[in-house]
């Protein structure tokens, strides 16, 4: 495994969306990326399983000399800070913070809708990362957990889940939000159906661009050491703690790549 990737930390496949978009915007940069296959999902867990287990592959990016560590999943950034995580001496980005503020960045009111897993929404992961930045904003959560299984199913375009879909964003039509944020990797898969249900005047803001575009600042000004002519050429390591093929299959249909390495790996 590269020494001077950046880790990326998932509960499964949903952080792909991150990783896609960090490879484009650091093509020089190498990755690793894990999901834990074996416990997902996450979003259903006490919140005292979930860090133990986010603990673990943080442990294990670390031993593997990872230079910046992405949380791209949404409901580990809700229970667990960098200091919970283990990490002290290595940059963390949280995909909820970086969507936080990219919801009030383009939020007009700062009246900010969220979708996400039923512990993001119990710990109130976004409303504290909200207010801290912006104590005027008023935040309402709504969990969603119909719509992981739904779109791990590959069901992202059927009547049942813009049914489902349409259930959910109810609060929202009557509640006056200008932005709802995808609080969950998984629903930047069914953007489409979001938007079609909300209407065209509530803006929508997606945590997990928002994380990928953090890491291309990051690598910018420095705050991660950009990779360096001996790094290249860069690589993707995938690691993951069950099944290889079924991951292979997501993996190549939502972040598709020629030079991955795929590797199981126990924590
Ligand atoms: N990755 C999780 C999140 O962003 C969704 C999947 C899960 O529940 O593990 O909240």
């Amino acid at each position: 495994v590269n020494q001077h990737s950046i880790g990326i930390l998932d509960s499964g496949v949903g952080g792909l969306a991150t990783l896609r978009a960090a490879r484009r915007a650091l093509p020089n940069e190498s990755f690793i990326y894990i999901g834990d296959l074996a416990r997902v999902p996450y979003g259903d867990k006490s919140s005292a399983a979930i860090r133990e287990y986010a603990k673990r592959m943080v442990q294990f990016l670390l031993k593997h000399k990872v230079k910046a560590l992405a949380v791209a999943c949404n409901t580990i950034s809700a229970v667990a800070s960098s200091s919970v995580l283990g990490a002290l001496n290595t940059p963390v980005f949280h995909v909820l913070e970086a969507g936080a503020s990219a919801a009030l960045r383009i939020s007009r009111h700062g009246r900010i809708g969220v979708i996400a897993t039923t512990a993001t929404v119990r710990e109130k992961g976004y409303e504290r990362s909200i207010l801290g930045m912006q104590p005027q904003a008023s935040v309402l959560s709504v969990d969603c957990p119909l719509l992981v299984p739904l779109i791990e199913e590959g069901w992202q375009e059927r009547p049942l889940t813009l049914q489902v879909v349409a259930e959910y964003l109810e609060p929202f039509q009557s509640n006056e939000v200008d932005t709802l944020v995808l609080g969950c990797t998984h629903y930047s898969f069914i953007r489409p159906a979001i938007r079609s249900v909300l209407g065209s005047h509530i803006e929508i803001a997606d945590p997990a661009v928002a994380l990928a575009e953090q890491l291309a600042r990051a690598v910018k000004d420095g705050a991660i050491e950009p990779a360096s002519r001996r790094d290249l050429p860069a690589r993707l390591t995938f690691c993951v703690t069950d099944h290889i093929d079924r991951f292979q299959r997501v993996a190549s249909r939502l972040c598709p790549s020629t030079d991955a390495k795929t590797l199981q790996v126990e924590l």
